[in-house]
C-alpha cells in the first residue's frame, strides 16, 4: 500500500488525486476517483448556480461514500455561494486554484470548520507555496510546466518544481504536470512528494464525459502535439495542437485586446471540443503527457495499474542501480 502523510490526512487509500477539469469534473468522474481509492473532484466553476451544483454534489454523494474535494478555480467569478453549499452539503475537502486562496480560506474559518475541511492550494513557485501555509492550507499541488490546463507563468518543469517546493514548505506536496503513469508517480514519491495529482490522464478514462473524440486525439498526440496559449493575457495554458490554438497563437502575436481574444478561447469554444468533440470548432486542454497514453481505460483499472506498478518500481529501484562488482 502507498501510504504518505497525504493518504493519511486525507483519509484516502492511494495518493493519487483527479485534477479540476473544467466541464469535464463532474460527480461520475469524481465519484469513480474516490471509489477507486484515490480524492476525485468536483469543478465548481462548471455551474452557473448554487441549485445545479448541489445537485451534482448530491449526486456526487450518492455515488460514493468516500471522501471527495471541489475544486475552485478563481478568476471565473466570486464562488463563496457554491463554497456554502459544498460546505452544507457535508463535503470536507476543497481545492483552490487560479487567484488568491486567502478569502475562501477565511471563508472557511468564518463558517466555523477551519478543523474538519482540508484545504489544496495549487502553485507553481515558492511564494505561493509559502502563502499558502501560511494560510492555513494542508497540502499544495505544485503544478509544473508540462501539464495541461492553466499553468503557472514560470515555465518551471516538475522535477525541478516539486524539490524547490519540498525544501520551501512543511505541509505535505503534491506533484502534477506531466504524470500519467506508474514511472510517474514512482518518481514522484521518489523526490519526496506525497503523491501525485493528474488532469490529462483522467481526460482519457472511460468515466470522463469528455468526448470520445478528444480522447482518442490524446491517444494519438505525441508529447510534442501540445501548445501554450493565451501567454499575451498573462495565462498560459497548455493546449492539445490543433485548428483553434494555432488561430489563438497567431492572434496572440498581433497583440490583440482581450475582446479580439475572447471569441476563441472562452469557455464555449473549449467545450464544443471536449465535450461535443467538433475539433476544429474548440480547443482542448492537454499536457505533454499526451505522448505516453495509450489507452481509455476505467478509472480503476488505472488507478490500479499505477498504484501496483509504483510499488514495484520502488521495491526494485536499488536492482535498478548497477552494483561495483566486488
Ligand atoms: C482539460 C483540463 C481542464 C482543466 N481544468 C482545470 C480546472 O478547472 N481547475 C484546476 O484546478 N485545474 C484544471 N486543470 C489542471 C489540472 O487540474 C492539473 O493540474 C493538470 O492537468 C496537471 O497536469 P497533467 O495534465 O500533466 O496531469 C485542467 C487540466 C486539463 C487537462
Amino acid at each position: 500500500m502507498l501510504k504518505t502523510r497525504f493518504t493519511e490526512l486525507f483519509g484516502v487509500e492511494r495518493p493519487i488525486v483527479q485534477g479540476g477539469l473544467q466541464h469535464l469534473a463532474l460527480a461520475k468522474l469524481a465519484a469513480a476517483v474516490s471509489n477507486a481509492g484515490g480524492l476525485g473532484q468536483i469543478t465548481a466553476a462548471a455551474f452557473p448556480d448554487p441549485i445545479s451544483f448541489r445537485e451534482e454534489v448530491r449526486l456526487c454523494k450518492s455515488l460514493t461514500d468516500k471522501p471527495f474535494a471541489i475544486n475552485f478555480a478563481l478568476g471565473h467569478r466570486p464562488m463563496f455561494d457554491l463554497l456554502d453549499v459544498a460546505l452544507e452539503e457535508g463535503v470536507r475537502c476543497i481545492s483552490i486554484t487560479a487567484g488568491n486562496p486567502d478569502t475562501m480560506i477565511q471563508h472557511v474559518r468564518n463558517a466555523g470548520l477551519a478543523e474538519e475541511v482540508k484545504i489544496l492550494v495549487l502553485v507553481a513557485g515558492i511564494r505561493a507555496a509559502q502563502k499558502a501555509e501560511s494560510l492555513g492550507a494542508h497540502c499544495v499541488i505544485a503544478v509544473g510546466y508540462e501539464g495541461g490546463g492553466h499553468l503557472g507563468r514560470d515555465d518551471i518543469g516538475t522535477l525541478v518544481l516539486v524539490p524547490r517546493i519540498l525544501d520551501a514548505v512543511k505541509i505535505p506536496v503534491l506533484a502534477s504536470g506531466g504524470i500519467g503513469d506508474a514511472r510517474g508517480l514512482a518518481a514522484a514519491l521518489a523526490l519526496g512528494a506525497s503523491g501525485i495529482e493528474m488532469g490529462t490522464r483522467f481526460v482519457a478514462t472511460r468515466e470522463c464525459i469528455a468526448h470520445q473524440n478528444y480522447k482518442e486525439a490524446l491517444v494519438a498526440a505525441r508529447e510534442t502535439d501540445t501548445e501554450i496559449i493565451e501567454r499575451s493575457i498573462g495565462r498560459p495554458g497548455r493546449a492539445l495542437r490543433g485548428k483553434v490554438s494555432q488561430d489563438i497563437i497567431k492572434l496572440e502575436a498581433t497583440n490583440p485586446s482581450l475582446e479580439q481574444l475572447l471569441p476563441f478561447i472562452s469557455g464555449e469554444v473549449n467545450k464544443q471540443a471536449a465535450v461535443s468533440g467538433e475539433m476544429d470548432a474548440g480547443f482542448v486542454w492537454a499536457g505533454q503527457i499526451a505522448g505516453l497514453i495509450n489507452d481509455i481505460p476505467t478509472v480503476q483499472e488505472l488507478l490500479e495499474r499505477m498504484a501496483n506498478g509504483a510499488e514495484e518500481i520502488l521495491s526494485n529501484l536499488a536492482k535498478n542501480v548497477v552494483q561495483p562488482k566486488a
